[in-house]
């Protein structure tokens, strides 16, 4: 079993796509501020714990602590409307997976503020973990249209990330295959919003509807992102890379495993927010 804390859960694709991926996930836990989107998520996970407020969580033991923190304050977007002040809820989630003595943190972002990515580096290094910068988009899983995503895959096994790292390509292949044999994509099989739902009544409840799916990636893409896990899961310790990182088209610049110095000021902030201290040591040993 590997168990999944969904930060930042909107309507729960993340979850969705980790729970296609392997039936070993098993999602402990899911945080959502928005109250109809918590509604649909006690719908799809009965009995599974949701909370309000990423800020106020208890500690909560995971394996996995997954979550994509909103970007409205780091995103291109936002600095293209004058608003990228950098002000994020990242903090609380390098929080969640120190305190729940996560073995793998995944932060999923926008492309487009590599400012923001590198300081969720140095935290993510400082707290004892490699770090893998793994981008792809919704079309390569199939979607029509492009929609790009960061996904910061940290783990603190660097044989596991690296077992991750290098079934990032089949992850995709095996991701789209499954999204096309389930019709993700086919047109006439996707479902519309029901007619009724154009009554004057029910307009904020569609247009909260059309807000929750745009903030939402394909389940597929998380889907990507389980396999690469699982299949770490199911490496063992001993494995030995056969290819150095990095021989994919999906490598960027970016990998980065741990050896990036941290200003001890800069962690200070988040480091009063969890409930355990990270640790001090800039790389854990595997
Ligand atoms: C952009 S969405 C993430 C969706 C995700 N990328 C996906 O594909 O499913 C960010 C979510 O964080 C939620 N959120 C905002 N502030 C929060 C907080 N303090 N605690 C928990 N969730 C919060 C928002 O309501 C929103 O649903």
């Amino acid at each position: 079993m590997i168990r999944v804390l969904d930060l930042f859960s909107c309507i729960g694709f993340h979850s969705l796509g980790l729970e296609r991926a392997s039936p070993d996930f098993k999602i402990v836990a899911l945080c959502e501020a928005n109250e109809r989107r918590r509604q649909e998520l006690e719908r799809l996970h009965p009995g599974v714990p949701i909370y309000d407020d990423v800020r106020t969580l208890p500690v909560i033991e995971a394996d996995v602590v997954f979550g994509g923190p909103p970007c409205q304050r780091t995103s291109v977007a936002a600095a293209i409307h004058g608003k990228r002040d950098g002000h994020s809820l990242w903090p609380y989630m390098l929080c969640a997976g120190i305190d729940a003595g996560a073995e793998w943190i995944v932060v999923e972002q926008p492309p487009g503020n590599a400012a923001w990515e590198a300081q969720v580096y140095r935290h993510l290094s400082r707290a004892g973990y490699h770090v893998a910068r793994f981008v792809f988009g919704a079309e390569d899983v199939g979607a029509p249209y492009p929609r790009r995503r960061v996904y910061l895959i940290a783990c603190t096994s660097l044989p596991r990330l690296e077992i991750a790292w290098q079934a990032g390509p089949s992850a995709i292949e095996r991701a789209k295959g499954a999204a096309d044999a389930r019709g993700d994509w086919d047109p006439d099989a996707i479902p519309t919003f029901d007619m009724d739902t154009w009554r004057a009544d029910d307009v904020l409840e569609r247009r909260e509807a059309i807000e929750a799916l745009g903030d939402s990636n394909p389940p597929a893409m998380a889907e990507v992102i389980g396999y690469m896990i699982s299949d770490a899961m199911a490496g063992g310790a001993g494995f030995e890379p056969a290819l150095p990182f990095g021989r994919t088209e999906y490598r960027s610049a970016a990998f980065n495993h741990s050896a990036t110095p941290v200003d001890p000021q800069e962690m200070a902030g988040a480091a009063d927010l969890c409930k355990t201290p990270p640790p001090q040591s800039n790389v854990k040993g595997d």
